[in-house]
């Protein structure tokens, strides 16, 4: 692992610290690599909906997009889990809005890492969507 992933998979570990889960109580920390060079976090954020949670990749992305960033090469995910976790359905298709070849760094807190790449978890994620929108 280079070291540019191993500093993005220790700011998702960082960040996860702040999570706010007091209702699954299960802690997730992310932080998104931009071509810029900066690196974005974000930690999952639960509401008593249940609904409203947003989760960890999610509130990293918001984070870097709102500061401007379009353009990222890479997300680390850490979770206190036995096997690496992988991004949702929802979290795929947000992040395929600006990254369909996203590389996704999922870590556990004991070491264990998978590295997978977005377009993989969800091939064609604009198909279909809003094309006679977008078809002049
Ligand atoms: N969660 C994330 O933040 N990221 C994932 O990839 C999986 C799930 C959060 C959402 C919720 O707060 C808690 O983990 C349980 O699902």
């Amino acid at each position: 692992m280079d070291t540019q992933l191993f500093n993005l998979i220790q700011a998702a570990s960082d960040a996860r610290m702040q999570a706010y889960a007091p209702y699954s109580r299960f802690a997730v920390g992310a932080a998104v690599q931009c071509k810029s060079g900066a690196i974005f976090v974000g930690s999952n954020i639960e509401n008593i909906s249940c609904g409203l949670t947003i989760c960890a990749e999610r509130v990293a992305m918001c984070s870097a997009v709102a500061a401007g960033e379009r353009e990222f090469a890479a997300i680390a995910v850490v979770a206190d889990t036995i096997q690496p976790i992988v991004p949702c359905g929802a979290c795929r298709q947000f992040l395929a809005e600006f990254a369909p070849d996203l590389i996704i760094v999922s870590a556990t807190l004991h070491g264990h890492q998978k590295i997978e790449n977005l377009s993989v978890l969800l091939p064609d994620p604009k198909r279909g969507i809003l094309e006679d929108v977008h078809t002049p």
